[in-house]
């Protein structure tokens, strides 16, 4: 008997189908996508036992003839696609012409369809890959899928799901990741019997977030608009008030498909470097459009992963448009929940390159964000010239430019503990931290100082040497290179260490070894392009923390008013480089709360 046997068609289908639907929540995918390729505004999604179950899609799309019914259960039948240079210029979310067949080889899925002008619909039921039944019935215009018992007949993949809540709870993320972009569709989930969640249609970008995303208020949000090339980025960013402890709220989505990728990520977390707590996660959704010919969509199964033609680009793009709005962060506005009429939203699914609206919002930060400097901080490495989507780094950097006026509006009270400085502003009381306060001020002088390769340098009396404890390496130039932009003078003493000569003037009597060791060993151990950044932007941050003016510090009347000047002319003022805030306020009303005098 022959060892080798073909593969029965359904057991084919089966492995098939193990790529694509995973979890009930895949299927959801799957199923919310085809809804809006066929120009569905209204859908309706009822799951029970987490879709385990059962799980049902109802959209008011254009739905299908008897015939094509038929034909989209069947695998690799699609209207979305003829030939394979139609990918370069795809429109749709579907091109597989897979995902029903998928669906159906591993569950009971009963299809219902009527194109608007049709007189009667299609019912069609199948088991595993058959059509088991089929019947014309009456129903509105659109699409109804019911797809019950997943897993029924793949016991192994039944064993790897979670409890029912689990699945619920990621059926629930994956509705809302989806229904983002999709604001003038409206949406609802029913739980079991229960409506859980109805996302209107609205033409707000903002009101869908805020609806979505109930603990995100208007005043969270920043908006981000930036175009490169032939590149758009869009899209909304919570500030330093808001994090979260998971990454769940970061979203991505290129060409109006929402993606998974890592850098992307990695992008946006170096973004918020120095402004969110260490392991805390901000809200960010992006929305990224490029020529469909520079990116590739057909690289995973799920469609949830893509490949950029110019990664480098694209990351540039994210890290430093993220990066620039959040640098010209103020106190946030009163928000207005909807957007500028001209902003409008762009096209779905897929979006058009919109023309760059820097600072469209006007429910933005009252901070002037025009033009967005692209700041600072340490972390801007040169890049290597061939990546032309990089800014440049302004001039403007080295002047400081009015950025807020938050602080030469308080009124100082007193100092209370020698730590925080007491004062009122408006009908508020007023708390600054005074030294998360020079923390920062230090911080932001010290990346201009960098930036301008100026800073102020001081020899030492004895030259000191440090022992890295590894080669110098390659690594060695581009480091030397940076701490000089600082006021470190460094030579190489031998093949793994270094002797210091000048110091920047501020860490004259600090910990010099210390700080040249930790700067070079994160800088070897990352080994990525944002090493050195991040290496220095921790050096910074060290050298600003050991120049402060300590809690536990007397400080006079003046020095407090120069501080506070300082303070609105630097960037980040509201966070010291750690992420801790450097004010809280307490308002009047809540004041007279707590004597009871309201
Ligand atoms: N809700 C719907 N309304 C109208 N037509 C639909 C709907 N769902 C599916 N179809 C039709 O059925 C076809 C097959 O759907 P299926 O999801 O299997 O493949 P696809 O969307 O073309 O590609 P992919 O496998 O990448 O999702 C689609 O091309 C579309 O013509
Ligand atoms: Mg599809």
């Amino acid at each position: 008997m022959n060892r080798i046997q073909a593969l029965a068609p359904e057991v084919i289908n089966q492995i098939a189908a193990g790529e694509i639907i995973e979890r009930p929540a895949s299927v959801l995918k799957e199923l919310v996508e085809n809804a809006l390729d066929a120009g569905g505004t209204d859908l309706t999604v009822s799951v029970q036992d987490g879709g385990l179950r059962s799980l049902r899609l109802v959209d008011n799309g254009m739905g299908m003839s008897a015939e094509d019914a038929r034909l989209a259960v069947r695998r690799h039948t699609t209207s979305k696609l003829r030939g394979i240079d139609d990918l370069q210029a795809l429109r749709s979310f579907g091109f597989r012409g897979e995902a029903l067949a998928s669906i159906a080889s591993v569950s009971k899925l009963t299809l219902c369809t009527k194109r608007p002008d049709d007189e009667v619909g299609t019912r069609l039921r199948m088991v595993g890959d058959d059509i088991v039944a089929e019947e014309q019935v009456g129903l509105a215009g659109g699409t109804d899928l019911l797809v019950e018992d997943l897993f029924h007949n793949v016991p192994a993949r039944r064993k790897f799901l979670k409890t029912p809540g689990a699945e619920y709870a990621k059926l629930h993320e994956t509705l809302v990741r989806l229904a983002l972009p999709a604001a003038e569709t409206s949406f609802r989930l029913i739980k079991d019997g229960k409506q859980v969640l109805h996302l209107p249609a609205t033409s707000s970008f903002v009101a869908r977030i805020c609806k979505a995303f109930p603990q995100l208020l208007p005043e969270h949000l920043l908006e981000v608009s930036e175009q490169r090339e032939e590149a758009s980025l869009y899209g909304f960013l919570s500030g330093p008030d808001y994090s979260r402890s998971m990454a769940r709220q970061v979203m991505f989505y290129v060409n109006g498909r929402l993606i998974s990728d890592r850098r992307l990520g990695y992008a946006v977390q170096e973004a918020y470097r120095t402004l969110l707590l260490v392991g805390r996660h901000p809200f960010c959704v992006l929305f990224l459009n490029l020529p469909p010919d520079r990116v590739d969509v057909n690289v995973h199964p799920q469609k949830s992963e893509v490949r950029f033609l110019h990664p480098e680009q694209v990351f540039s793009l994210v890290l430093h448009t993220v990066r620039a709005a959040l640098s010209g962060l103020g106190k946030p506005a009163t928000a207005s929940i909807e957007l500028p009429s001209s902003a409008g939203l762009p096209p779905l699914p897929c979006f058009e390159p919109t023309s760059p609206r820097r600072g469209a919002g006007t429910w933005l930060p009252a901070t002037p964000r025009e033009p967005l400097l692209v700041q600072a901080s340490l972390f801007d490495v040169p890049s290597p010239p061939s990546l032309p989507m990089q800014p440049e780094l302004g001039e403007e950097s080295g002047d400081y430019a009015e950025t807020g006026r938050y602080y030469r509006d308080l009124v100082y009270l007193g100092q209370f503990r020698r730590t925080y400085l007491v004062c009122e502003r408006n009908e508020e009381l007023v708390l600054v931290d005074q030294h998360a306060a020079y923390e920062r001020l230090n911080f932001e002088w010290l990346a201009a100082a960098y930036r301008n390769g100026r800073g102020a340098s001081q020899d030492l009396l004895f030259p000191e040497r440090v022992e890295l404890g590894r080669e110098l390496g390659a690594d060695y130039d581009r480091l030397a290179t940076a701490l000089g932009r600082l006021g470190f003078v460094l030579e190489p003493f031998s093949s793994t260490s270094v002797v210091v000569r000048s110091v920047p003037e501020i860490l004259a009597r600090g910990d010099v070894a210390g700080l040249v060791e930790d700067a070079f060993a994160e800088l070897t151990s990352l080994g990525d392009e944002l090493s050195l950044g991040r290496a220095l932007d921790n050096l910074l941050a060290t050298m600003a923390c050991h120049q402060s003016v300590r809690a536990d510090q007397p400080l006079a009347e003046e020095d407090v008013r120069r501080l506070f000047r300082d303070l609105d002319t630097i960037s980040n003022a509201h966070h010291c480089p750690h992420g801790r805030p450097i004010h809280q306020s307490l308002p009047l009303p809540e004041l007279e709360r707590l004597f009871k005098r309201r």
